[in-house]
């Protein structure tokens, strides 16, 4: 197999956790005879620092010829001054148009080695397992008008304008990534929006419900994104799939990081464009960058989205997680995972955490090779 990477560490905690996320990949493609090239590449604040910009020609060019697109993150508080067009995340939000990829995959599982790390009770987040898609390329973060008017004829009368736009043919292609995920899982879609106010959620539901006929096999629920925000957290079992809008989903998807206990743990994937995206859902965390705090655990999450999605090496992707369950129940706690002083638990830092893993998966591909060799 072989696999070409763009690697796109970007600002803060970005390039420490992508390093162990790479480091696995390394692992994989070395135990298992795969040839996986990385490409290293300038996104972000660090772009804008060193070319001006916060997605490079380059950056942009080198990731279109590549297989994949492994992403850090990317924000710095020192750009907190600029307009939006301007500031790092501009650069994730180009590179994210340009690639395409509208669906972006975001699982949140309750692991039992964390349930003391959660300040959510045990027994409401067991067995809880989510898989939101959220739309990537519409709704407000792209939608046009958009502006801000500084310089009004009367002061008072200075605003700004964000559209939330879809089209019916944007909300088809992402609601058919969600059914046919949820066929292969519980069988359960839930199509969240605000349709008893907004227009652009009606037209979702109406979309959604339609698409929902193609998929007999699979139960469709519709709920409104403020109820939705509390039913994730008093019975996050129930829900299977959970498709939203780009806005709501970014929302919902760092409050489900409350399930996993941190939102250090949650990897993402972005698929159905021409290259696809793998980004962690945490963001640059420029006050602990440097210090070994950060947990390198949805980056490696993430490197395994990548194996299942870009590289269809399915068991290699069920290995790396495993192995990261296997840590966690060893007891290895990142500072965010840490809760307390819990007997049994194994302070770690970010390299630490990703060397553990790494040992992880080596023993259990060598299992695995072992048992194909007999
Ligand atoms: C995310 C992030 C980004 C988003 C930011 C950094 C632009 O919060 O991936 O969830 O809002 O999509
Ligand atoms: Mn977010």
């Amino acid at each position: 197999m072989r696999l070409k990477i763009a690697v796109l560490a970007g600002d803060g905690i970005g390039p420490e956790v992508t390093q162990q996320a790479t480091n696995i990949l390394r692992a994989v493609a070395e135990l298992g005879g795969h040839d996986f090239t990385f490409v290293p590449g300038l996104i972000g604040g660090i772009a804008i620092t060193e070319t001006g910009s916060p997605l490079p020609t380059a950056t942009l060019d080198a990731a279109l010829e590549c297989d994949a697109v492994l992403l850090g993150a990317v924000g710095d508080n020192k750009f907190n001054a600029l307009p939006p067009d301007k500031r790092p995340e501009a650069g994730l939000l180009q590179i994210r148009q340009a690639l395409g990829g509208f669906a972006n995959l975001r699982p949140s599982i309750a692991y039992a080695a964390l349930a003391e790390s959660s300040p959510l009770r045990p027994e409401v987040i067991k067995d809880a397992d989510i898989l939101f898609v959220r739309e990537l390329l519409g709704g407000l973060y792209f939608g046009a008008p958009r502006w801000w008017n500084k310089e009004p004829a009367v002061g008072e009368q200075e605003e700004a304008i964000n559209t939330m736009r879809y089209t019916k043919a944007e909300v088809v292609r992402v609601a058919r990534i969600a059914f046919e995920l949820a066929g292969k899982r519980r069988g359960k879609v839930t199509s969240v929006d605000k349709a008893n106010v907004l227009e652009v959620s009606q037209l979702w539901r109406a979309t959604v419900s339609e698409v929902a006929k193609d998929y007999p096999n699979v139960t469709l629920e519709h709920q409104l994104v403020d109820s939705m925000a509390m039913h994730i957290m008093n019975i996050p079992r129930n829900f299977d799939v959970v498709l939203t809008e780009n806005l709501f989903g970014d929302i919902l998807s760092d409050e489900a990081g409350v399930i996993t206990g941190s939102l250090g743990m949650l990897p993402s994937a972005t698929i159905g464009g021409a290259v696809n995206l793998y980004e962690p859902v945490h963001g640059s965390a420029p006050d602990i960058a440097g210090t070994g705090k950060a947990n390198p655990l949805g980056a490696i999450l993430t490197a395994a989205m990548v194996l299942r999605h870009s590289a269809n090496l399915e068991q290699d992707a069920k290995a790396v997680e495993q192995a990261v369950h296997k840590v966690l129940n060893a007891g290895y706690r990142t500072a965010d995972i840490a809760r307390g002083q819990q007997p049994g638990q194994t302070p770690v830092s970010t390299q630490e955490m990703g060397k553990l893993v790494h040992q992880a998966l080596a023993e259990s591909i060598d299992r695995r090779q072992a048992m194909h060799a007999v």
